[in-house]
This record gives C-alpha cells, structure tokens and sequence, in this order.
C-alpha cells in the first residue's frame, strides 16, 4: 500500500512523463491559483480597438513548444506544456501567442496542434474567453489572398476552434517583395470579411509601414487591433519607441514578444552558465555586456520583493503593451503569473531605463522587422 503522499508523488510522475519538477510535489499542480488579491486585479482585461475581444495584461507565447532546434522541444515536454496552458487559464491569462510556422521540421504546426489539444480538453468555462492570437508567415508561395485564407483555415483545423483571436501577419514583405504585401493584406480583410477571426494585427512592421497598413485596413472597414514587436529592456531603440507612439495614437495595442530577451533578462544566465543551442552565441556577445542592467533588475526585484523575470516584465507591462513571454515549465509559469497585478513606480522605470542606456549591448534586432 501507498500513502496519500507517495500516490500523489506518483501522480505527478505520471503527469509528467517520470520527471519530477522542483517545488510542486506537495501540491494539486493544476489547482495552483494565486492569491484572491492578485487574482482580483487579474480579471481586469484590456478592450481591443473593433469587436469585442478583451486580453488579459500579459499572455503566454508558445514558439517554443514544437520547436527542437532553438529551444529543445521534445514530446515528452507535452503533458507540462498543459498544465502550464491549464494553470495559465485557471489563473487569468486569456491570451496566448503562436503562429502557423512554430514548430520544426515534421513538427511543423505543433504549437497550435498542441493549443488545440489543450483547448479541446480544459475543463472549465475560463476557456470560452480565450484570445488565440496566431501569425501566418509571409511563404514566397502565398501569393493571392486565397492562399491566406486557406492557411487560417488549416490553423483553425490544428487549434480545433472556429474563430481565430487575433490572426496576425508574421511579418512584411515589403523591404524583400513588395510585390506580395497587397496578398497580405488582402488576405487579412478576407479572413474578417469571412468572420474566420475575431481581429486582425500585425508583427514586425515597423514605424513606416505600420501607419501604411493601418490605413488601407481602415479604407476596408477592418480595424487594426494589435502590433506584436520585440519590446524589452533590451529592445528599446528608437524604432520600437516610435513603433509604440504611433501605435497610441492610432488605437492599436502593442503585444511585446521576447519580453525576457530570450531568458537573458531572466538573471539565471552567465557567461559561465550558458543554454544549450543556438542562443548560447548570442548570449555569450551581450550577457557580458549588460552588466548594469542585470545589477539593475537584481536591486529592485529585491526592493520590491520580486523575481528578475518578475521585474523585466513587469518594465514592459508598465510600458503600456501587453507581454508575451514564452514559458517551458510549471515553475516558469507560476514565476511570471507574479509579473501582473502590481507595477513598477515611476523612478523604478527610470532607474531600470537609465541601467538599459549604460549597458552597451541591445538585443539584435529581428531581420524581419522592416522600417
Ligand atoms: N512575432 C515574432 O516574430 C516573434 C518572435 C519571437 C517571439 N515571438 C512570440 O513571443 C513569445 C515570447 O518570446 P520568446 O519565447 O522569444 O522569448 P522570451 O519570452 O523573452 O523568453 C522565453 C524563455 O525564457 C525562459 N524563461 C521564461 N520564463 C522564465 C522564468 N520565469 N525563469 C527563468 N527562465 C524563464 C525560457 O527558456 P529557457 O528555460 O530555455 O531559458 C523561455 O522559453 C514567443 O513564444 C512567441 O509567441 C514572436
């Protein structure tokens, strides 16, 4: 015979393909909920401009679940990935990120597969309010605003839902074959038209072509709800700034990807301890480089009581936009639900701002953002 506390133990183990993730033994994983205070707050949603679709403060972004290459996917992972996608919606978070090209080589479309699973079989009402927010790559051979319409159909296949969120452009064409930027946006108006979608948005437009997108949306009676843009401590430039202001002034919310620089901004990462694939590259040229920012983050989080990752996303809701980090585990997910419901003072910005500005090394800028 078992004790009730041996048959948990196992039940997680189960749950979790045999690994045991640090700190949720003890509890009832997807009954982990917050404080009521912090939930209060959470409930708050932002309205998006068009239709009726309210997002939570931050959401949760997927690149990495399907993908092996850059961020060490395995289907083993699965059974965590939806206790996070669980314990995310049981805790407020209503918005997820993920696109039609996340997912690597025959894992191709996984992300959405796998928000799909996870749609289909939450138990609950949180899942009625959910806002599934995917992106359609801008493939040289989606030529006609046809083949975009076809592409959001395959993905409401995949995520088993009939109405898309937010359906988003991954990306422009306009600074490589500006010939194909009408199809996009073509295809954007049909699939509203259509009522395949909720809203529309876009992702990596920059400062110039923004306004330009948002005025043919607008000649067409779409309205243009998001721009999803790499926004952190730091991507911060000029561009993403201006990209920000317009975006105000147009009505349109900004959803900040890579929130957490690819974890550089988490702290847990150092020239000595770097993570495995590609990113260790990258990391090892800018972690070095961004010392006063890291001591930064690390003073205030203490202050205040808080994580670094807390900290850093926080810097980003604080900003006005609404986050997207990706999360990999439990303990990641539980760790940035803290990022809402609070907010940095307005001297821990600057302090926080002027720690950027000193440190020499920026994120690099995605090749897919135009100007
Ligand atoms: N539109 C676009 O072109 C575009 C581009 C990039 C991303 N995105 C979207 O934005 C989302 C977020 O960006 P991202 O995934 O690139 O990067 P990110 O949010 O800046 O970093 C996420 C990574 O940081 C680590 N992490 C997260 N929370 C942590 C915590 N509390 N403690 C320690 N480590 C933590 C995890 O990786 P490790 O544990 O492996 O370190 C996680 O995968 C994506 O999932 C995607 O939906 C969009």
């Amino acid at each position: 015979m078992f004790s009730p506390n041996q048959q948990q133990q196992m039940q997680v183990q189960v749950k979790y393909g045999g690994v045991n993730p640090v700190g949720i033994i003890k509890k009832k994983i997807d009954e982990v909920v917050l404080w009521p205070w912090q939930k209060q707050q959470q409930k708050k949603k932002l309205k998006l401009v068009g239709g009726g679709l309210s997002v939570s403060p931050m959401g949760f972004g997927t690149w990495a679940w399907g993908n092996q290459l850059l961020w060490g996917y395995q289907q083993s992972m699965d059974p965590q990935l939806q206790t996070i996608f669980n314990l995310a919606l049981r805790n407020g978070i209503n918005l997820f990120d993920t696109a039609d090209s996340y997912g690597t080589g025959q894992l191709n479309g996984q992300s959405e597969k796998l928000l799909g699973t996870f749609i289909s079989q939450f138990q609950g009402n949180e899942v009625d309010n959910i806002v599934i927010a995917t992106k359609f790559a801008a493939y040289p051979w989606r030529l006609t605003p046809n083949q975009f319409v076809n592409a959001c159909k395959s993905s409401l296949d995949r995520l088993q839902i009939e109405r898309i969120g937010i359906a988003q452009l991954h990306w422009s064409t306009a600074n490589y074959a500006p010939f194909q930027e009408r199809a996009l946006w073509d295809g954007l108006v049909a699939m509203y038209d259509q009522g395949l979608v909720e809203a529309v948005g876009v992702s990596n437009y920059g400062p110039k072509q923004l306004p330009k997108i948002h005025h043919y949306l607008n000649q067409r009676g779409v309205p243009l709800s998001t721009a999803q843009v790499q926004f952190s401590l730091l991507s911060m430039g000029e561009d993403q700034m201006e990209i920000k202001s317009i975006c105000d002034s147009l009505g349109i919310r900004v959803i900040a990807y890579s929130p957490l620089a690819l974890g550089m901004l988490t702290g847990k990462y150092t020239p000595a301890n770097l993570p495995r694939g590609p990113r260790s590259l990258l990391f090892r040229q800018i972690i070095p480089r961004m010392e006063p920012l890291l001591i930064s983050l690390k003073e205030i989080a203490e202050k205040r009581g808080k994580s670094i990752p807390q900290v850093a996303i926080n810097w980003c809701i604080s900003k006005g936009t609404i986050p997207i980090p990706g999360v990999k585990s439990v303990k990641q997910a539980e760790e940035n639900l803290g990022a809402i419901g609070w907010k940095l003072r307005s001297g821990e910005l600057d302090e926080l701002e002027c720690a950027a500005r000193d440190s020499p090394a920026k994120m690099i800028q995605n090749v897919f953002q135009t100007t």
